[in-house]
């Protein structure tokens, strides 16, 4: 029996900005009020996650546990929590829902108000931690912190999945699959029939280009400097890949001379601000889409001429594929077990959990799509 007590386990702390995982053992405290603490099973590792290492966002603090993409069992409950109970599966949302706030109760988006406004960033709701190590506080990422065999989370940031799902590949839907198939059913709503460009091939990407497949495209486009990631991107629905740097013009006059005047929907799953740029300039004049999904670096921003859009382009983007996630993460979990889509092709590599830093060097060498770690 654990409830009630303080939990030592081992976790990948990053003590500070660029350092290697360090495994370390930890302090996990008893969930609070609305809090349940989750013991992992499995953990994703995301681009994000990457980024943080470099420190690339803003509102981060170290020493800080990261991980967002995880799936768990429920170790035990604070006070007043209502739908979970332990031995539940559940995956941490990353983008919570409270249900109650401004945002939740409006079906045009799936940003909860509440708990991008009002709670603090890297703490749990009442501006403290639950991670303690080696007599140091230890703060949280995105509301979740997955690569920690245990963690609490706030209720609004978890969600509990069927009894009977297979845990080895769903973490998955906890971030990489959900927002890039999002992405292109959600905040593009790609229509049959359509032309669609995605830059960057990675996790993110690659759900894309199967959300692109599942709603019907004729064409679909993927573009990265990393020729590497072309076959598996064409296994998953890409009709063609193309790599920028085989050519001298700039990739958007490429894409556009090749789709007759750009395309009906593009995607930039990369999380830089000049594809970003360019992944506008691909969509069609008249009638383009522009969906930025990957993460910008804190205080960068993007320049336009704005007479690209008098002409009709959109530009939107999307946090965790436009999905409410309380309400849809069950029902993505029910989808892939009915083999709807197929997420166990993005898995590449899995490890165990205290090999942390070779996932991670897979990725950064471009090697892995997603490396799935397990406690
Ligand atoms: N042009 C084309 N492709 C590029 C470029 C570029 N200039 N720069 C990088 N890429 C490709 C990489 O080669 C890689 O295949 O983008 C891909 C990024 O994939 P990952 O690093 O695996 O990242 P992923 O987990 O897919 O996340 C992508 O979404 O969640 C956000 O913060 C995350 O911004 C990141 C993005
Ligand atoms: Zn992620
Ligand atoms: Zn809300």
């Amino acid at each position: 029996e654990t409830a009630g007590t303080v939990i030592k386990c081992r976790a990948a702390v990053t003590w500070c900005v660029n350092e290697p995982f360090s495994i370390e053992v930890v302090e996990v405290a008893p969930p609070k009020a609305h809090e349940i603490r989750i013991k992992m099973v499995y953990t994703g590792i995301c681009g994000s996650d990457d980024n943080a290492v470099y420190g690339k966002f803003k509102d981060m603090q170290f020493p800080i546990i990261l991980g967002h993409e995880g799936v768990g069992i429920v170790e035990s409950i604070g006070g007043g929590v209502k739908g979970f109970k332990p031995g539940d599966k559940v995956i941490p949302l990353f983008a919570p829902q409270c249900g109650q706030c401004r945002c939740c109760k409006d079906p045009r988006t799936n940003i909860c108000t509440t708990a991008r406004m009002e709670r603090p960033k890297g703490l749990m709701a009442d501006g403290t931690s639950r991670f303690t190590c080696k007599g140091k506080k230890i703060y949280n990422f995105l509301n979740t912190s997955t690569f920690t065999e245990y963690t609490v989370i706030d209720e609004i940031a978890a969600v509990k999945i069927d009894e009977n799902t297979a845990l080895d590949n769903i973490s998955l839907i906890g971030c990489g699959f959900s927002t890039g198939y999002g992405s292109a059913l959600n905040a593009a709503k790609v229509h049959p029939g359509s032309s669609c460009a995605v830059f960057g091939l990675g996790g993110v990407g690659l759900a894309a280009v199967m959300g692109c497949k599942a709603a019907g495209a004729s064409r679909i486009i993927g573009v990265d400097i990393n020729k590497g990631k072309f076959g598996l991107a064409k296994e998953l629905g890409a009709t063609e890949c193309i790599n920028p740097k085989d050519y001298d013009k700039p990739i958007q006059q490429v894409l556009v001379e090749q789709t007759g005047g750009g395309l009906d929907y593009v995607f930039e799953c990369i999380g830089d601000t000049e594809t970003m740029v360019a992944a506008i300039n691909s969509s069609h004049h008249g009638f383009g889409t522009t969906v930025i999904v990957g993460v910008s670096a804190a205080n960068k921003t993007i320049t336009f001429d704005p007479m690209i859009f008098l002409t009709g382009r959109t530009l939107t983007g999307s946090v965790f594929g436009g999905w409410k996630p309380k309400d849809s993460v069950p029902k993505l979990v029910h989808d892939y077990m009915e083999k709807k889509f197929d997420l166990d092709k993005l898995v590449t590599h899995r490890l165990p959990f205290e090999k942390i830093n070779e996932g991670f060097d897979y990725l950064r060498k471009g090697k892995s799509i997603r490396t799935i770690l397990r406690f």
